[in-house]
Parts: structure tokens; C-alpha cells; sequence
């Protein structure tokens, strides 16, 4: 068992405390928003995500996991401190490693005993050791000198596996150079381990760069697989064909390959901006990263395009949003492609009634203002007069809809499929015209 404290609520910061905490560890997790603090101790959750309700009572009922707003009550007889804090895009798209930076001096302004601190944070090239020097200095000034060891473990886990994902790593990434600490923070990982050799021990600077590396190799498939569908759907060919024989190829795997509407979400479009920042920085060109962005963003549009192109005039056209969170099985709307295309149609003049599983009562807040957008009860609700319906995120409730129902009550039965999720000949048989990503259309009068 060991003792921890973990800075920065977020994602982040509480699945894994929430996971350590499961593992028989004594955590203290501390946020300065004293409101979310007030809010955890009272057993509320700031987001929604799948199986975190549960670990959460059973860590918290069993006295392993506790809140506080308070540095020293946090780092009280703590052995590792980890540092899950937000890094926003700064200036020019940097990632801004300010709030990382202060909440180390902070620490190191009140720590008393040697320390082991963890960066979760996704953090630039250079900045463990920038989180070192903020700490050395810190401790100068207070005259007293205290061993401490920064080392760099990246988290991968995603939102809407969050808790699976943390719970059975693909790997466990340590960056730093003294072996003591080293051993420490793999023993506490090991229990998650199937094969102790998936923990990767290297230098902080290649660490640091290897969270990038996957976010943005994922995010290149994505936008390779989406530049594929663009011509699929000039040629007449099928992603869904394409997608199925590269999966098969053991070199490249079957995940990340669904083209669709773009990739949204806190971390993919943001860290691929960082890394941009980052080879600028060293001089480096960036032109790939900037064609991987600027796939992402036409997509989205090529979305609208099409269904501008089907109705001609948006103007008075009514519209059911399905999904509204980036995907499934989270209520996160940071980068929803829904937002864009909610935006859009409202500018043309055109109305829409939207239904998300989740992501609803955030959606109510962020969006209060918008004339023309309505939030329904459920999906049936949104097709209410509805001229299509437009599937943004793939949630399972979606895929099972009952079509003869709907078609009945929409005004002209049109859909338009952003994640690829319908039998599009099924579609076309109940009477839809159905518009996927990356394949040809199918239109009833062309069936006839
Ligand atoms: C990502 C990384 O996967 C994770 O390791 C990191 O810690 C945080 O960023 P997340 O943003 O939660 O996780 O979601 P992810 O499941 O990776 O999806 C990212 C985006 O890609 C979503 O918008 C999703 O809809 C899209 N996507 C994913 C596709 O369009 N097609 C796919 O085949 C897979």
C-alpha cells in the first residue's frame, strides 16, 4: 500500500485515483475548484463515464480514496505525488504548461519529505525537466533540501473506457533516471499487468514525446482512412470494403480505421496543435501534421456540404441530431463535430431538435442561447417533423431505432449516416434516402 496524492481532478486525475485507490492504495485526490471538491465529497461525479460510478462509491465507502482542496492535508505522509493537471493549447497552439508548472512550485513550496512526482499531464519535450528545475528552485529559496525524483508516465486511457483502460493498460511508459524510483512507480503498476515487460522505462524527453506519437499516429490513420472515403465516394468504391481488407492485414491492425464525420475530443485535436508547436520549435516542417488537421476540419464541412446539397435550401428545414458528445459513452462536447454542424444549420436558417443518451444537460448549458435548437426527450422525439435525421455520434441505442416508426412521423425520410452505422439497403426498403461516409449514396428513386 502506498500512500498518494494526486493533483488535478479531471479525467485524468480521478480515474486514476479512483483506480490506484481500487488497487489498495491511500489516495487523496485535490483540486483547487473547491465547488467540485464540495461536489465529490458528496459522491458527485463531474462526468459521466461507464463503470466510474460504481468504483467510485467502493473506494470512497472504503475509506481508500479522499478529497481536499488543501496542498498539505494532500501531501500529508505522501511517497508519490501525481500530477494530472490540465495543458491547454497556449500561444500559437503550444501546449501551456503554466498550471503544471504551478501547481509544482506549489507543492514544492509546502512538501516536507522526500517525494516521488508523477506527470500524467501530456506535456511537451522538455517539461519534466522544466517541473524538476520549478521544484529545485522552490526548495532553495526555502533553504532546506528534500530528495525528490520527477518521472514521466503518460496516460492513454479514453474517454468512455476510461476505467478499463486504466485498469489494463496496453503499457506502462516511465520516463526519468533514477532506478529507485523508478522500480517504485512499476511496482504499483505491475498487479495491472499481464507481462511486467509492458512496462517501458526511457528518458523523460522520449516519454514525453511517445503520448504524442500515439494520439497523433491515430489521428493520421483516422484522416488517411477519411481522405480514403472522400474517394471512395467520388470513384463509387466502399470504405466499409476498404476498411475491412486493410484490417485483416496484420501490419495494420483492425483499430482506428472508421472513417466518418472527423475526430473530435480533448486530446486528439489538441495534442496534434502541441506537437505542430513542438517540430516548428525545432525547425522542423509540418506539413503532415498540417494535412492530417486540415482533413479533420474538411470532413466536418463535407458533412454539411452534403446535406446542403441534397435539400438545396436549409431555410425552415427541420433537423434530428442524433448525438451531440464526440462519442459514444461520454458527455464530453469539447470538439464535437455535432457542435459544428448544429452551428452551421442554425446560420442557414435551418432548425434543429437533438437527443443525446448523456451529453444532454451539458449540451442544455453550452448551448442555452442558440435560436432554433431544441433538445428532446428521446430520439423518437427529435424526428417529430423532422426533414432528416443526422447521425453524429454512434451511440448503441441509435443503431437499434425503429425506422417504420420514425418514417411515419418525419416530414421526408432522409438520413444521414456520419459513423457509417446503418444497413443502408434496410434504410432504402423502409422508404429513407440514406447518405453514409465513404459509399454511395442509396436513393428511393433510384430503386424503383
Ligand atoms: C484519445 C486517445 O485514444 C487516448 O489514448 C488519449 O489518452 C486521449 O485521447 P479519446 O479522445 O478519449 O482518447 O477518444 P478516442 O476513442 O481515441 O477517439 C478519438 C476520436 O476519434 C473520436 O472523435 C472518435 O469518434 C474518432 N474515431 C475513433 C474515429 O473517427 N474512427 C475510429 O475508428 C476511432
Amino acid at each position: 500500500m502506498k500512500r498518494i496524492a494526486i493533483i488535478g481532478t479531471g479525467y485524468v486525475g480521478l480515474v486514476t485515483g479512483c483506480c490506484l485507490a481500487e488497487m489498495g492504495n491511500q489516495v487523496t485526490c485535490l483540486d483547487i475548484d473547491k465547488e467540485k471538491i464540495d461536489s465529490l465529497r458528496m459522491g458527485g461525479l463531474p462526468f459521466y463515464e461507464p463503470l466510474l460510478r460504481e468504483l467510485f462509491d467502493r473506494v470512497t465507502g472504503s475509506h481508500r480514496l479522499f478529497f481536499t482542496n488543501d496542498y498539505l492535508k494532500a501531501l500529508a505522509g505522501a511517497e508519490l505525488c501525481f500530477l494530472a493537471l490540465p495543458t491547454p493549447p497556449g500561444v500559437g497552439d503550444a501546449c501551456d504548461t503554466s498550471i503544471l508548472l504551478q501547481a509544482a512550485r506549489e507543492l514544492a513550496s509546502l512538501m516536507e519529505a522526500p517525494l516521488i512526482i508523477v506527470i500524467k499531464s501530456t506535456v511537451p519535450m522538455g517539461t519534466s525537466q522544466l517541473v524538476k528545475e520549478v521544484i529545485s528552485r522552490e526548495l532553495e529559496r526555502r533553504k532546506i533540501f528534500i530528495p525528490f525524483d520527477v518521472i514521466n508516465n503518460p496516460e492513454f486511457l479514453r474517454e468512455g473506457s476510461a476505467v478499463s483502460d486504466c485498469m489494463r493498460p496496453d503499457r506502462i511508459i516511465l520516463g526519468g533516471e533514477n532506478p529507485v524510483a523508478i522500480a517504485i512507480v512499476r511496482d504499483l503498476y505491475l498487479p495491472l499487468l499481464s507481462d511486467p515487460n509492458k512496462v517501458l522505462v526511457m528518458d523523460s524527453l522520449s516519454a514525453e514525446l511517445s503520448k504524442y506519437a500515439a494520439n497523433a499516429m491515430l489521428a493520421c490513420r483516422l484522416s488517411f482512412m477519411n481522405y480514403l472515403s472522400v474517394l471512395c465516394e467520388t470513384a463509387g468504391s466502399d470504405i466499409e470494403m476498404v476498411k475491412r481488407s486493410l484490417g485483416f492485414d496484420e501490419r495494420i491492425g483492425p483499430h482506428y480505421l472508421n472513417a466518418g464525420i472527423g475526430f473530435g475530443g480533448s486530446c486528439l485535436p489538441k495534442d496534434l496543435l502541441a506537437l505542430r508547436a513542438s517540430a516548428s520549435e525545432y525547425g522542423l516542417p509540418t506539413h503532415l501534421l498540417d494535412t492530417i488537421l486540415q482533413i479533420n476540419e474538411e470532413m466536418k464541412e463535407r458533412f454539411f456540404d452534403k446535406i446542403q446539397e441534397h435539400f438545396s435550401d436549409l431555410s425552415g428545414k427541420r433537423f434530428a441530431l442524433w448525438g451531440l458528445s464526440f462519442k459514444p459513452e461520454t458527455d464530453d462536447l469539447r470538439k464535437a463535430p455535432s457542435l459544428y454542424l448544429i452551428q452551421r444549420l442554425l446560420e442557414m436558417g435551418a432548425s434543429v431538435q437533438a437527443y443525446d443518451p448523456v451529453a444532454m444537460p451539458k449540451a442544455k448549458i453550452l448551448m442555452r442561447n442558440y435560436e432554433g435548437l431544441t433538445f428532446c426527450e428521446d430520439e423518437y422525439e427529435a424526428t417529430d417533423g423532422a426533414d432528416a435525421i443526422l447521425l453524429v455520434t454512434e451511440w448503441k441505442t441509435f443503431r437499434l431505432a425503429d425506422f417504420v416508426r420514425i418514417k411515419s412521423m418525419m416530414r421526408s425520410a432522409v438520413i444521414f449516416d456520419g459513423r457509417n452505422i446503418y444497413n443502408g439497403l434496410e434504410l432504402r426498403h423502409w422508404g429513407f434516402d440514406y447518405y453514409p461516409v465513404g459509399k454511395p449514396a442509396l436513393r428511393t428513386e433510384t430503386a424503383r
